[in-house]
């Protein structure tokens, strides 16, 4: 055993410096290039906010418009991408569905690939394979639902903007402005949040010189386990374990006495409460109140004030953007991907910054196997010695 000093799940190490945006769990806010969440998320359509993320600025009208008409160009499934879906078993989880899908798209750019020494890309590359990506995961994922409810696939509407057009294509029906306002608002708070597991993962792949799908790739992957963005799919699990809020506290005591982990509930960063959840709140508040649901706001409030006075731990983002997605019409499979869709923007920018200042991402570890030891009867040959 070794006594350097072990920071198991590199809680509380500051690894490199960021310009996408600030955490600050002591004055509970988040800072997408320095403007609050809460203020992007109640005035601005999400591809402002993708335009921010990616540039530093907030777009003009004009760069407003020339991201959207871009983003019209991407936003239909490609054949390919079509095509490998539909040879996925439609039992596959939604998360692989979507990994997949942008494996093939990353395969079926051939920019940069004519050897690896070209995988990382020029910052304008980089930046039109984010724009493609952000445009496209709004099909796969529309798609990827509707297959798994039998339903065709519906064709992109160039009339609509970005959370409008999600909706659209995955409900083939025009949402009232309540739900595309609180679906956009969602998107925005989703879409950055500094060094969390997943844009790590992206970050350690971009340091190798990789590509930026491989990236993304690799960031799905992080993203679908339930520590991190698989928890606005569990919450919903757990909600309907519970059924309604009269029974709250019997299946917080059994639960808490298997010690299990309450989903959307807690944060590495934020001990005090997560900043995006009284916006996200508020989304779902309106949602609640369109769709005539009290017995959402019943079984939510039930919950987290129980939890929150045994365990003194806050909701996080998931809490209140599961039971949404839910009035919503999503199914509980498909909330992670959306996730994907809206933090793709995220994991982008960083690999553009990481991209532009790299070093490799090797850190140490201390080894606590056996002493050397050695094989018996094993005499080195002559050219090893
Ligand atoms: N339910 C029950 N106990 C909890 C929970 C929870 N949700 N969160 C933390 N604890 C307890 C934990 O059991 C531990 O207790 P003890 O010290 O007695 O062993 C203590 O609080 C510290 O927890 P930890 O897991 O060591 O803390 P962490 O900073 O590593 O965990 C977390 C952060 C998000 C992994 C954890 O809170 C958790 O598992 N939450 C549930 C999953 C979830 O909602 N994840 C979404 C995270 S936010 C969205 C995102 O950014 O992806």
């Amino acid at each position: 055993m070794t006594d350097v000093e072990i920071k198991k799940g590199l809680a509380g190490v500051t690894v490199d410096y960021t310009a996408v945006s600030k955490v600050n769990p002591e004055t509970n806010s988040l800072l997408y290039r320095g403007y609050p969440v809460q203020e992007l998320a109640a005035t601005q359509p999400f591809e402002a906010v993708a335009y921010l993320l990616w540039n530093g600025e907030l777009p003009t009208d004009e760069q407003l418009a020339s991201l959207r008409a871009e983003e019209r160009k991407h936003r239909a499934l490609a054949d390919n991408v079509k095509a490998a879906i539909d040879l996925l078993p439609l039992e596959a989880h939604p998360m692989d569905e979507v990994r997949t899908a942008v494996s093939v798209i990353g395969a079926s750019d051939s920019s940069g690939s004519g050897s690896v020494l070209d995988a990382a890309g020029s910052p304008e590359e980089n930046l039109a394979r984010s724009i493609r990506l952000y445009a496209s995961l709004p099909a796969i994922v529309a798609y990827g639902q509707r297959r798994r409810r039998g339903q065709e696939i519906v064709p992109p509407r160039d009339d609509l903007d970005y959370a409008a057009n999600f909706l659209w294509m995955t409900f083939g029906e025009e949402a009232e402005p309540v739900v595309v306002d609180a679906f956009n608002r969602s998107m925005t708070l989703y879409a950055e949040h500094s060094f969390n597991a997943s844009t790590f993962t992206a970050r350690v792949i971009t340091s190798t010189l990789s590509d930026l799908y491989s990236a993304v790739v690799g960031a799905i992957g992080a993203l679908k386990g339930p520590l991190h963005g698989g928890a606005n799919e569990a919450v919903l699990h757990i909600f309907n374990e519970i059924g309604s809020a009269e029974n709250v506290v019997p299946w917080l005591d059994k639960a808490l006495a298997e010690k299990r982990k309450i989903m959307g509930f807690g944060h590495r960063v934020y001990k005090r409460g997560d900043s995006r959840v009284p916006t996200m709140k508020t989304a779902l508040d309106t949602l609640i109140e369109h769709y005539d649901r009290p017995d959402v706001a019943a079984l939510y409030d039930a919950l987290e004030s129980e939890f929150v006075s045994r365990k003194g731990i806050y909701p996080n983002l998931d809490y209140p953007s599961g039971p949404a997605y839910n009035l919503i019409g999503f199914d509980t499979l498909t909330f992670t991907p959306l996730f994907i869709a809206s933090r793709v923007t995220g994991w982008t920018a960083h690999i553009m910054e990481q991209t532009a200042s790299n070093a490799l991402i090797r850190p140490l570890s201390a080894y606590n196997g056996p002493d050397e030891r050695h094989i018996d009867g094993y005499v080195p040959d002559a050219a090893h010695l």
